[in-house]
């Protein structure tokens, strides 16, 4: 299911195109990010905050949301893009729980504002022994008797 360097860097330039869009007036960090879902379509998002500092949403969430809200259920990887000072940075952990209900085995893809891509590992990786929607679904089977 490995993206070639192709898709990475489509996706890449899909969410600088989404970092136009951000509405970070409090923290100036503008975030781009883009996904690819199992059929090849590409949502992305920008974050946007509001004034009620903690109601504002990560770029990745929206560019995930965008796409399950368009009727997707698996995405495949996901870029992120802001300027990363020395080291880049990864999505944050309420994103990576959004992300792995949708992409478990997703790729994300790290780029720079101007395109240049830096890194790109397995959601695994930054997320391990994460929780998910099957522990849930468990829980819910056991409890009612495993029909
Ligand atoms: N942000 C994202 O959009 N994605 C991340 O992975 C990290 C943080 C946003 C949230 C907030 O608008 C700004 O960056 C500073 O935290």
């Amino acid at each position: 299911m490995g993206l070639n360097d192709a898709q990475r860097q489509a996706l890449v330039d899909a969410a600088v195109v989404a970092r136009q869009h951000a509405h970070a007036p409090f923290s100036g960090f503008d975030v781009g990010a883009a996904v690819l879902t199992d059929d090849g379509t590409v949502f992305a998002g920008c974050n946007v905050e509001v004034s009620n500092y903690s109601e504002g949403c990560c770029a990745e969430r929206i560019a995930a949301f965008k796409a399950i809200s368009a009727g997707h259920r698996h995405l495949v990887a996901c870029a992120v893009v802001a300027k990363m000072a020395e080291i880049p940075c990864g999505p944050c952990g309420a994103c990576r729980q959004v992300l792995r209900d949708f992409g478990p085995e997703m790729e994300v893809v790290l780029g720079s504002p101007e395109g240049e891509m830096l890194a790109s590992m397995p959601l695994q990786e930054l997320f391990p022994m994460s929780f998910g929607p099957e522990h849930v679904l468990a829980s819910i089977r056991a409890r009612h008797g495993g029909d």
